[in-house]
């Protein structure tokens, strides 16, 4: 059994594809069909998936219903983490969707789901994304302070919802964890966060974070090890969709 994880799928088979610009290029060439072909060779029904946010192109479940049957369809027991594209997904519509796509589909935000003795828990997160001001030489010499003031607020609110599903799967007596963050733990000027204050508080094992898509953004954030816990950035392009084996 083992635990794998990607992001940024970006579906779009029942819905019309947004933002062209940004999932453009060789690597987003027919992406759907490689992923598929990737998770058929690598991964088996015992297996858990990861999905690490932005799946679907779609407004509501009528036009996201495609994109979930071809996530349906992959082997393995799938798990959803809530990205910023999701319009599908109301944050107070978790449960309404876990019941409605119980034995199939797991949506991760506020509760957690079991790994062995590891508890997998999840939300969307927030980073602050400018706009930054930059000179001539393009270092970043300031920000827009009202956006920087606006980020702070939804990214409190995110940490408190790490925290609740953390604190629900300790009650439940579970002392590994894995964090997935859509978002990526820190914004570029950070080296840390709240998030990764938590997940050093939880001593939580590893932050899987997606989000940061095109080959510019790939460096957005921490990777590798800090005080003990690994950093993993786990965009599908930048995995050129293969899926990550996050825990053998
Ligand atoms: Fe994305
Ligand atoms: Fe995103």
């Amino acid at each position: 059994m083992g635990l794998y994880a990607l992001g940024d799928l970006h579906l779009h088979f029942g819905s019309e594809l947004k933002s062209r610009e940004q999932l453009s290029g060789r690597l987003w060439r027919n992406h759907e069909e490689i992923f598929r072909q990737n998770c058929q060779k690598m991964l088996t029904d015992e297996d858990v998936l990861v999905l690490v946010g932005d799946h679907s192109w779609g407004r509501n479940a009528a036009e996201c219903e495609p994109d979930f049957r071809y996530i349906q369809d992959l082997p393995g027991r799938k798990v959803l983490l809530r990205g910023n594209h999701d319009m599908f997904w109301d944050a107070k519509k978790t449960e309404s969707l876990n019941q409605r796509y119980a034995g199939s589909l797991f949506f991760l935000q506020n509760n957690f789901a079991a790994f062995g003795d590891v508890a997998l828990v999840g939300t969307k997160g927030f980073t602050f994304e400018g706009p930054f001001y930059l000179n001539a030489r393009g270092q970043i010499i300031g920000w827009d302070e009202g956006q920087a003031v606006h980020a702070e607020k939804l990214v409190d609110r995110e940490a408190e919802r790490l925290r609740i599903s953390l604190d629900m799967a300790k009650k439940a007596g579970y002392r590994r964890f894995i964090i997935f963050l859509h978002y990526p733990p820190t914004n570029i000027l950070e080296e840390e966060s709240v998030f990764t204050h938590i997940a050093e508080e939880y001593a939580a094992e590893q932050v899987i974070y997606a989000h940061c898509h095109g080959e510019r953004r790939f460096h957005d954030s921490i990777e590798g090890i800090m005080h003990g816990i690994t950093y993993q950035l786990v965009s599908g392009d930048y995995l050129r969709w293969k899926p990550k084996c996050i825990l053998p």
